[in-house]
């Protein structure tokens, strides 16, 4: 595939840059970003970086009415000798276009969506915090634009990146979270879109999500749609147990969505000989490995969460806590590692990170 030019449009007034110490998730967007359109007789056309900035969409376009949209998540670091890291980018954009697939949405180019973000980032450089904890969030997403009101496919879309500095996901930081067990709503089922990053699935997960804070919970952990019984995510993230000295993580079922961050766990642990499998896990199993001692550690993995230790779970109004509500050793050093590879301060023997020059 060609990667076609990019139109540069630079900013005339940059914005105030927060703090690193006061960053939140997501409420401030640097001064760029990256956008082209497609459609079905010309395929993608105008690619540009320009000011960031409202645009205009028809109040028919078909994202508004049918949710045709999917995204993808990512982050980027500064090395200590200032070079821009990025962690596995491809396979975000990889990603980007399986989740497109299932919404009859088309393919980008993963070579030129990647070129775009190096000039994005080495445009918004700056904008890259430094404070341990600290990111720049990538988000490229492609909405349908074409103003049509039966629901179909559209003849028309748009992909854009756009790039916001973050501080940690949870207000509780790199602590263990609290985990509401949802028995009533439920994500997604085999055959839906749950292994898709869309907009619908999450708009979904608001109802429970608000009941879940209402309660003092941070998020809520998804069982399966059929039997409500087996363990499939956590609302931004997957999820992990130690039960006697092995890792287990629900397998990929149709359902699950396969985090970037999830697979690297899995190959980071098996690089490390800690045993780790993939497989159907129920809420009783977990019920009884706490009861028994077993469960040692559960904690959570995805890019916007990064590593997210859980201290305590909530089943039908029954609290499990896990290792006393403390972060656990192996939860510290899959952190400690992720994020050392990262940023750079761990070597990376998987390759996983790209540095720009
Ligand atoms: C991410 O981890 O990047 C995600 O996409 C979760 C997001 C919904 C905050």
């Amino acid at each position: 595939m060609t990667v076609k030019s990019i139109e540069i449009t630079e900013s005339t007034t940059k914005k105030d840059k927060p703090l690193d110490e006061e960053l939140q998730f997501g409420t401030v967007f640097t001064d760029h970003m990256f956008i082209a359109d497609y459609s079905t007789e010309t395929g993608w056309t105008d690619h540009r970086i320009m000011p960031y900035e409202p645009f205009k969409v028809d109040p028919a376009a078909i994202i508004f009415h049918y949710g045709q949209t999917v995204f993808e998540g990512l982050k980027a670091y500064l090395s200590k000798d200032g070079k821009i890291r990025l962690f596995r980018p491809e396979q975000n954009m990889k990603r980007l276009n399986q989740s497109s697939e299932r919404l009859c949405m088309p393919q980008i180019d993963e070579e030129m969506a990647l070129e775009g973000l190096k000039q994005l980032l080495t445009i918004d450089k700056e904008w890259i915090p430094k404070a341990a904890g600290t990111s720049l969030y990538i988000r490229p997403f492609v909405i349908a634009t074409e103003p049509y009101l039966g629901v179909a496919p559209s003849t028309k879309y748009r992909f854009m990146i756009i790039l916001s500095p973050v501080g940690s996901y949870y207000k509780e930081g790199i602590q263990p979270v609290k985990i509401l067990v949802e028995n009533e709503y439920v994500r997604a089922v085999a055959g839906g879109t749950g292994t898709a990053k869309t907009a619908g699935n999450y708009a979904a997960s608001l109802k429970a999500q608000e009941i879940a804070t209402e309660k003092g919970y941070s998020q809520v952990l998804w069982l399966d749609g059929v039997e409500k019984k087996y363990i499939e995510e956590v609302g931004s993230m997957n999820v992990f147990f130690k039960i006697n000295g092995e890792v287990v993580t629900p397998a990929l079922n149709g359902s699950i969505l396969e985090g970037i961050t999830r697979k690297s766990i899995i190959e980071m642990l098996k690089h490390w000989d800690v045993p780790v499998v993939e497989r159907q896990i129920s809420m009783e199993e977990i019920k009884e490995a706490h009861a028994s001692g077993a469960l040692e550690e559960a904690f959570g993995t995805g890019t916007a969460a990064v590593i997210s230790p859980i201290g305590e779970f909530n089943w039908q109004d029954t609290k499990f806590v896990v290792n006393e509500g403390k972060t656990g050793e192996l939860s510290e050093k899959l952190y400690a590692t992720l994020t050392g590879i990262q940023t750079g301060e761990v070597e990376d023997p998987f390759n996983w990170v790209i540095e720009l020059d």
